[in-house]
């Protein structure tokens, strides 16, 4: 299969001072929302988190009101599903994996929270994973076409040919096919590309929302050990200046 890339020019995040850019991260919670969260969960991603990527507290809670999560009716002590609230989770569109699988060819769609660590590469893997959709018979690689290699090669019914996934087949149908399938508040033209680039910035920021202080803590530990360096040869120095 091939090795994943991102967006031309990269993620705002990508390097030793990258930082989130906050309007993206804003626009791929409105794709995750709009597109994404009919299959897929964010179960380690609470309503109240995204406080960190510039929403209000009043926004929050609107937010989370629109999202139905799994409850328990105080009264009777029932299973129901009740109107979400910033101490929520995102919660998974399907009752149970049965359900899950059934809706699905018979695969899971997975929790999105982690994905970005859990694959190689995982913010360009899950850009180029959304934009890479082909046609396996005009499919070629390194001048080879996969057909000529591999005759037999066959996308079953159900399942959708992608060269970034592993297995080459895989259930979910391309989820982001044309431009313009999300609108954007900030007036961003949403091109497939755009989307998928906002999507795998915000599923980054879910797997890893320390990433900038990780890395601007870095930066500042490596101030400080030059610092110590120099105060450590000059010391020396002093010590050791009457020794001959
Ligand atoms: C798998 C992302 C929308 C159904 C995946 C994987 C990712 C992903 C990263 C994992 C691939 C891997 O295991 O390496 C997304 C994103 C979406 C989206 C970012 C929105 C833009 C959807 C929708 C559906 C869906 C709307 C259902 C209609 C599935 C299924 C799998 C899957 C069934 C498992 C595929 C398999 O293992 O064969 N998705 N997805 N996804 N997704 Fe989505």
């Amino acid at each position: 299969h091939l090795d994943a890339h991102g967006p031309e020019g990269g993620y705002s995040f990508d390097g030793p001072v990258g930082k989130w850019d906050v309007a993206q991260l804003q626009r791929g919670l409105k794709v995750y929302s709009e597109v994404c969260s009919a299959c897929h969960s964010l179960k380690f991603v609470a309503f109240r988190d995204l406080e960190e990527i510039g929403y209000s507290e009043a926004q929050v809670k609107a937010f989370a009101a629109t999202k139905q999560v799994p409850g328990i009716d105080p009264n009777t002590g029932e299973s129901v599903m009740r109107p979400g609230e910033p101490t929520d989770y995102f919660p998974s569109p399907f009752p149970n994996a049965v359900a899950a699988a059934a809706a699905n060819n018979n695969a899971i769609p997975p929790d999105l929270s982690l994905m970005t660590k859990a694959r190689h590469h995982g913010s360009n893997y899950v850009y180029s994973l959304l934009t890479g959709y082909t046609d396996p018979a005009t499919f070629e690689k390194d001048g080879k076409r996969l057909m000529e290699e591999f005759p037999d090669f066959q996308t079953p019914p159900g399942l959708y040919f992608n060269p970034y996934f592993a297995n080459l087949n895989l259930a979910m149908a391309p989820p982001l096919g044309v431009d313009g399938q999300v609108t954007y508040d900030d007036g961003t033209e949403a091109t497939v590309s755009q989307m998928s680039a906002d999507v795998a910035a915000f599923l980054t920021w879910t797997a890893e929302p320390k990433l900038v202080e990780r890395k601007q803590t870095g930066f500042a530990v490596l101030v400080f050990l030059l610092f110590a360096t120099v105060l450590a040869y000059f010391a020396k120095r002093q010590v050791w200046s009457s020794v001959k």
